[in-house]
């Protein structure tokens, strides 16, 4: 059976605070996917969208994917953008249980609200166009990948990772 569980989803779907709520919850180790490709490249991912372009970005999260993917007992939150190279979604699905988190994209626009500077594909004046183009662009990427599909409109961070757990254990008693 599998051991981790990887949360994927568009951004400001609340990847990272489900993901470490969850892996407390679960007695699993929380791996922010991010968070270590900013720790590798030793800046922050504003910088390394500036200064090498999406392309270098994306190299640097298929090696933290590859670094991470197959190891037991994690909860790993990915970026929105991980399901864009089908290897890395081949490659998280060898040990993780893949949670894909949606929502309306009204709450998407409050969660992304001033964080504008730390999400690079968000710092264009259209804000909303930008999130109607990227998520029509993926909503099948996510699909295709997801295990397990949970939409958190309306719901606070608890009541998110008890839908989970919810969902994981239906799934689990179908998967032994
Ligand atoms: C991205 C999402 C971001 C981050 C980068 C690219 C994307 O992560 O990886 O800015 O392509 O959707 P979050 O989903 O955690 O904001």
């Amino acid at each position: 059976m599998k051991t981790s569980l990887a949360l994927i989803g568009f951004m400001g779907t609340g990847k990272t605070v489900v993901g470490r709520r969850l892996a407390a919850e679960l007695g699993k180790t929380f791996i922010e996917l991010d968070e270590e490709i900013e720790k590798a490249a030793g800046k922050t991912i504003p910088d390394i969208f500036h200064d090498s372009g999406e392309a270098s970005f994306r190299k640097m999260e298929a090696a933290a994917v590859k670094k991470y993917a197959g190891k037991k007992n994690l909860v790993i939150a990915c970026g929105g953008g991980v399901v864009l190279d089908e290897l890395n979604t081949l490659q998280l699905k060898q040990e993780c249980v893949i949670v894909c988190l949606s929502a309306s994209l009204q709450d998407i626009l409050k969660r992304v609200e001033g964080d504008k500077n730390n999400r690079p594909l968000l710092d264009v004046p259209d804000r909303e166009s930008r999130i109607k183009e990227l998520w029509e662009r993926r909503r099948p990427l996510y699909e295709n990948a997801a295990d397990l599909a949970i939409d958190t409109s309306g719901i606070d961070a608890p009541g998110v990772v008890q839908k989970i757990l919810s969902a994981l254990r239906k799934y689990e008693s179908n998967h032994q």
